[in-house]
């Protein structure tokens, strides 16, 4: 038996966990919360394979060429390549799990459009496809936990990694949300899955689970990072009296439309700006139309549902019309929505091969934290798609493992550190919020040099020790060096591309047509 950790029980790490035991593993399943809780049950709008089932002759090809668009060319092309070839197989292995997807008149699983991409190619759930998935992967993983294949350890925070001697990965030590305590879990390769990093951007979509702290840690114990630049704004997000939340995109790709007031008239500006595919294209490009017609936020943008039928709005798009009838107070049939665009997505993370692979040997990385497939910028629809295929392909590479050296664990020292600290008088809220107010001051829609490095002084000035626990001090510390590692790789990228648009170099520049690599070299960034 092999013993893969994975650490992350979203649709990634489930996906890893059910592969790895198909491939003889054994798991060890580590989370902070429940699947039921993790981000991936807020992913809405659907997942991308080209099953060309609607006489639109579409292909895995065109799938690749319009992710490489997307992705402004600096995707990992045999990764892509993968991806998009395995995505009819992952629809029908989640369709034989169990996930309920909506289907058509001849009852075939239906396809909608998504952006960035001119055939009908994104599968659905309504709009909760992210909670049919992860339902169904934690019903295929339960009879794998009755065999004893799959033990789950909720409630745990990833602390740091364990090596061997040979500087194999072997293993992760974890921490107790509540009572602290510490825990070794010691296995022959472990998967990251633990996400993006939303809250290093305060209340915006997303989990605030998901913070970053894991990506960090990996990253000064010498694990290689990529791209961090590259922040993904979603178009088209609410504002309720708690957070952010998403109006998927599905509510174009079914029709919807976008306009602002102009001389006393709606002006549907996108089929003005891009007559082909008008509302449909990347998220980049929406948002940054957004932002310039709404006069970066002083003018209000709508998005318009009203001419659509009710069975789109009410069935198709059910969560849309929930989030507006129950936190806008909008029957979204009769009002257009008020929208602007919100961080929802790090292209960005722990750099892989097209294995899954990272720099370290035994350690992978599935799902958002990881970043091979989506460049510049991603298409809606291919972040299911990665978490699955992530999760199938880190697992069925990771049984493979088998470390040579000998463990050394540094649970003594984290017990020492954990026992050691006293809390400061800083507040903790406070400085979290004075980061992630840097993080969207400096790494906006639009940046440049003067704001980025205004960015890293003020990250400069900032004190970790904080009035929490260990786990917070630490975690203040890392979110810093996060923090300073994304600007720090836009500042190095001197053009603009996909996500990253500087106004002190607006062209892309094709010597930049590659990764932003970085590492953590005896306590200091550097961009390789
Ligand atoms: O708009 C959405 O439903 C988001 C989908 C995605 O990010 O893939």
């Amino acid at each position: 038996m092999i013993d893969i950790v994975i650490v992350g029980a979203g649709i990634a790490g489930l996906s890893a966990a059910i592969k790895a035991c198909d491939n003889d593993g054994v798991v060890s399943l580590i989370s902070p919360d429940y699947s039921e809780r993790s981000q991936s049950v807020m992913a809405m709008g659907g997942i991308n394979a080209s099953l060309n089932t609607k006489g639109e002759d579409d292909s895995v090809k065109q799938h690749f060429t319009d992710t490489m668009n997307g992705g402004c060319m600096i995707n990992n092309r045999d990764a892509v390549k993968r991806l998009c070839d395995d995505a009819p197989e992952i629809i029908s292995w989640l369709e034989k799990n169990g996930t309920c997807f909506s289907r058509d008149s001849e009852d075939n699983i239906d396809m909608r459009n998504f952006g960035g991409q001119k055939k009908k190619r994104t599968v659905y759930a309504g709009s909760r496809t992210g909670k049919q998935i992860v339902s169904a992967l934690i019903n295929a993983c339960r009879k794998k936990e009755f065999e004893g294949k799959i033990k789950r350890y909720t409630g745990y925070r990833f602390l740091s990694l364990i090596f061997t001697d040979e500087n194999e990965c072997c293993g992760v030590n974890c921490i107790h949300e509540d009572n602290e305590e510490i825990k070794s879990f010691i296995g022959d390769a472990v998967i990251i899955a633990s996400g993006g990093y939303n809250s290093l951007f305060g209340k915006i979509l997303g989990s605030i689970q998901n913070d970053g702290f894991t990506t960090a840690k990996l990253f000064t114990q010498g694990v290689k990072l990529a791209n961090l630049e590259m922040v993904q704004f979603h178009p088209t997000t609410v504002k309720t009296p708690q957070k952010r939340m998403l109006i998927t995109e599905a509510a174009r790709g079914e029709g919807g439309r976008l306009f602002t007031m102009k001389d006393g008239e709606a002006w549907y500006f996108m089929k003005d700006f891009y007559p082909e595919l008008a509302d449909l294209m990347p998220r980049d490009v929406v948002s940054r139309s957004i932002f310039k017609v709404s006069e970066g936020g002083e003018k209000e943008v709508f998005l318009d549902l009203t001419h659509l039928d009710e069975y789109t709005v009410k069935v198709k798009l059910d969560e849309v019309y929930e989030i507006c009838m129950k936190y806008l107070n909008i029957d979204p049939l009769k009002t257009p929505i008020p929208v602007f665009p919100s961080v929802h997505y790090f292209m960005g993370g722990i750099e892989t091969d097209e294995n899954h692979k990272t720099n370290i040997k035994g350690l992978y990385a599935a799902g958002e934290c990881s970043c091979q497939y989506h460049g510049a910028n991603r298409l809606g629809g291919n972040s299911l798609l990665g978490a699955v295929h992530g999760g199938w392909v880190s697992a069925e590479n990771a049984v493979l493992e088998k470390p040579k050296g000998e463990v050394i664990n540094t649970l003594d020292e984290e017990l020492k550190s954990l026992e050691s600290y006293t809390p400061k008088d800083k507040s903790l809220s406070n400085t979290l919020n004075t980061i992630s107010e840097i993080m969207n001051d400096s790494m906006g829609i639009y940046r440049n040099e003067d704001d980025l490095k205004i960015g890293l002084d003020r990250l400069d000035g900032l004190d970790c020790n904080v009035n929490g626990k260990y786990y917070d001090y630490l975690k203040v510390k890392l979110l810093i060096i996060l923090s300073k590692a994304s600007i720090l790789s836009a500042l190095a990228r001197k053009e603009s591309r996909g996500a990253h648009q500087r106004t002190d170099y607006p062209k892309s520049n094709i010597d930049f047509e590659k990764s932003t690599g970085v590492i953590y070299e005896n306590g200091r960034i550097v961009i390789v």
